[in-house]
């Protein structure tokens, strides 16, 4: 378990303080993907950097597994600090090392002695699917295989944590896809709480099961990630959620909608289901009870960490009375509804 305590951080800039984090907390379980979302220069690197104290905050303590890494002496944090692996963007390969050597580097500089070294190393290079590039440098492989070696690299010191910055911004979403599955796989395997730290909401939705969205420095939202799928309620994680699932009709369509509205009554109303909800014919069942006409404008239906999720843009008319009563069923049956625009 990790908690984030009341932690800000100022940084001393040329027009003053630079508040990077303001009074955060968050509390990761254990065993757990917790993601941190969120724009450029929002904080999130800054907030990865003080989790293993990289850089000490200016406030606040950091918790992990029950030990205050705010206050150990120094030989403690180094001590404390090799529960926590880091994987990073561009890798910090070591180019004059091969494969094996690389994530050998952290047992080395332990001291640990070569045949214990051969015995950890070498079933992580087949944990990540390296057993047969280990005496290749790092120019002769490509940037998905660099990454497994600094996963590799990162487990090699047996970590409770495992800290990812930005892991897969420069792989294409292929090979995204593939890294993403190997962390989910060593989650599950090994019982590693993964903190990932991330620009984009796909790769929130492919592994994560939480997820806390931090804006200028403050965490703006958090909670189980098809929860937040389903209700965002913050504009920034709005915007974020653009890139993966539709906020806002396309923009004819939309033109043709307040037509339509300006001409007559209607209600034009986002619902999002989880589970069950999907695949119950929910919608047909409203029609028929509150006799309104339905017209699908926009749908998708997805799978976030194996539940089902769906999202429809729909076009309710008839009685607005019925209409409102319509939207109280649906709530209760458990549909998030929300009331894009409406003409009486
Ligand atoms: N060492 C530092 N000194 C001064 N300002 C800093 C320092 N580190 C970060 N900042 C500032 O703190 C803010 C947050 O930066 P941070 O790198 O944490 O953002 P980020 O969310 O990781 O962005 P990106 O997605 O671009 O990596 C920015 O305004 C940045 O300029
Ligand atoms: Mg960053």
């Amino acid at each position: 378990m990790i908690e984030i305590r009341n932690v800000s951080q100022r940084f001393a800039g040329p027009q003053g303080w630079i508040e990077a984090l303001h009074n955060v907390n968050l509390t990761i379980p254990p065993g757990e993907v917790f993601g941190i979302i969120g724009r450029s220069g929002a904080g999130k690197s800054t907030l990865v950097r003080t989790l293993n104290l990289l850089t000490r905050p200016t406030e606040g303590d950091i918790v992990v597994n029950g030990r205050t890494l705010t206050s150990l002496s120094s030989a403690d944090l180094r001590e404390a600090r090799r529960e926590i692996g880091m994987i990073f963007q561009h890798f910090n390969l070591l180019s004059s090392r091969t494969v094996f050597d690389n994530v050998a580097l952290p047992l080395e500089l332990a001291g640990v002695k070569r045949a214990e070294i051969e015995a950890t190393v070498l079933p992580l290079l087949e944990l990540v699917g390296l057993t047969a590039q280990k005496d290749r440098y790092p120019s002769q492989i490509s940037g998905g295989q660099k990454q497994r070696v600094g996963i590799a690299r990162a487990l090699a010191s047996k970590p409770k944590v495992l800290l990812s910055d930005e892991a897969t911004s420069a792989l294409d979403p292929e090979t995204t896809r593939a890294i993403l599955d190997l962390l989910r796989k060593i989650n599950r395997e090994l019982n590693l709480t993964i903190v990932m730290i991330t620009h984009q909401m796909e790769v929130i939705k492919q592994v994560c099961d939480r997820v806390a969205v931090l804006d200028a420095g403050r965490v703006v939202e958090s909670g189980p990630v098809i929860d937040v799928f389903l209700q965002p309620h913050h504009e920034v994680t709005r915007a974020l959620l653009g890139d993966v699932i539709a906020q806002e009709l396309p923009p004819a369509l939309k033109a043709r909608v307040a037509e339509h509205l300006a001409k007559g009554s209607g209600h034009l109303l986002r619902l999002a289901f989880k589970g069950t909800g999907v695949d119950q014919p929910v919608l047909s069942e409203t029609i028929r009870r509150f006799e309104l006409d339905f017209n699908i404008l926009h749908g998708q239906i997805d799978e976030i960490q194996g539940q089902a999720f769906g999202s429809l843009a729909v076009l309710a008319g008839g009685d607005p009375l019925k209409v409102a009563q319509a939207m109280a069923w649906l709530r209760e049956q458990g549909v998030v509804v929300e009331e894009l625009s409406h003409v009486e």
